[in-house]
């Protein structure tokens, strides 16, 4: 397996490459002066190959950028073309919420399905109305998880004396994953969007002298977050942390998650930005060598 990357994915193609002891080869990127996108493969790669290639910060460049890569491969001498695409955008609107809008899921992924290529591997998604990738992938499509690591890694830090949280009902299916490594109990609250920079949360939970641990897929601009972590605390929890497969953090979201009195953001390197992270490298290179080692 010989693993190329785009440069958003070049620490995490280090690291799976460092984890699983596999070839890794860069990418030139460059604009034309007339905006349009340039890219070359640095070195020749043949047989089965894994495109790491990261679809944020700039999802929109990031696509097209995707579309020639694959091409270029295409024009090499690959046997699988494989792509991992550790977090997946543009998929919470997955219905049209108001008439005129598109569901942008469906169109974004059937089209980086239609330049062909033999799989797509990806890290805790964003499933709500589409319970499953397979509804809108007709390739392979493999999902793994970052939760498992991340609780392993709180339960030996922090200890298990926690109540984990899930922001959302969305959250469900990763706060579960949580509180089964954990053995112990979880709350699931309302989550209700206002706009963009707007969410109301609804429930009632005894939490009071407790530590709660939040669980969620995303943190973008943090506001599901901190207003989570503030109802929290407002009700006498002791201490507040968070597991985060995606640590989007636009903006000021950081600052105003230590505001709202945040203790430990735990998180992944599916995206790049500047926290301590927990990597996917081995979860990654163990698939690689399942997955391969007969092909
Ligand atoms: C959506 O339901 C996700 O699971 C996250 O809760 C959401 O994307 C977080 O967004 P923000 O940080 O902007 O509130």
């Amino acid at each position: 397996m010989i693993i190329v990357y785009e440069s958003f994915s070049e620490n995490l193609a280090k690291a799976i490459g460092k984890e699983g002891n596999f070839k890794i080869v860069g990418i030139l990127n460059r604009f034309f002066p007339d905006g349009e996108q340039y890219v070359r493969i640095l070195e020749d790669v043949e047989g089965d190959v894994l495109l790491i290639h990261s679809l944020w910060p700039n999802p929109d460049k990031q696509i097209i950028e995707y579309f020639l890569i694959i091409d270029a491969l295409k024009g090499l001498r690959c046997k699988s073309i494989n792509v991992l695409i550790p977090y997946l955008p543009y998929l919470r609107q997955d219905k049209r919420f108001k008439p005129g809008e598109p569901i942008s899921a469906r169109v974004i992924y059937s089209l980086i399905e239609s330049v062909g290529i033999d799989r797509i591997i990806t890290i805790d998604p964003h499933l709500h109305r589409i319970k499953n990738l397979s509804e809108i992938f007709k390739i392979e499509c493999i999902t793994l998880s970052a939760f498992p690591l991340m609780a392993e890694y709180y339960k030996n830090k922090f200890g298990n004396d926690v109540i984990v949280i899930g922001p959302d009902i969305e959250s469900e299916q990763y706060v579960k994953i949580v509180s089964k490594i954990l053995s112990t109990s979880y709350f699931i609250f309302e989550k209700e969007r206002l706009g963009d920079r707007d969410v109301l949360i609804k429930g009632d939970f005894p939490i009071k002298n407790k530590v709660a641990l939040i669980v969620d897929d995303i943190v973008s601009t943090g506001t599901t977050l901190a207003n989570i972590v503030q109802f929290l605390l407002n009700n006498g929890a002791l201490r507040v942390d968070a597991l985060v497969s995606h640590a989007l953090l636009i903006g000021d979201a950081f600052e105003k998650l230590k505001k709202a009195g945040l203790n430990n953001l735990i998180t992944t390197d599916t995206v790049p930005n500047p926290l301590p992270k927990i990597s996917i490298a081995p979860l990654i290179s163990n698939f690689i060598k399942n997955k391969f080692k007969n092909l």
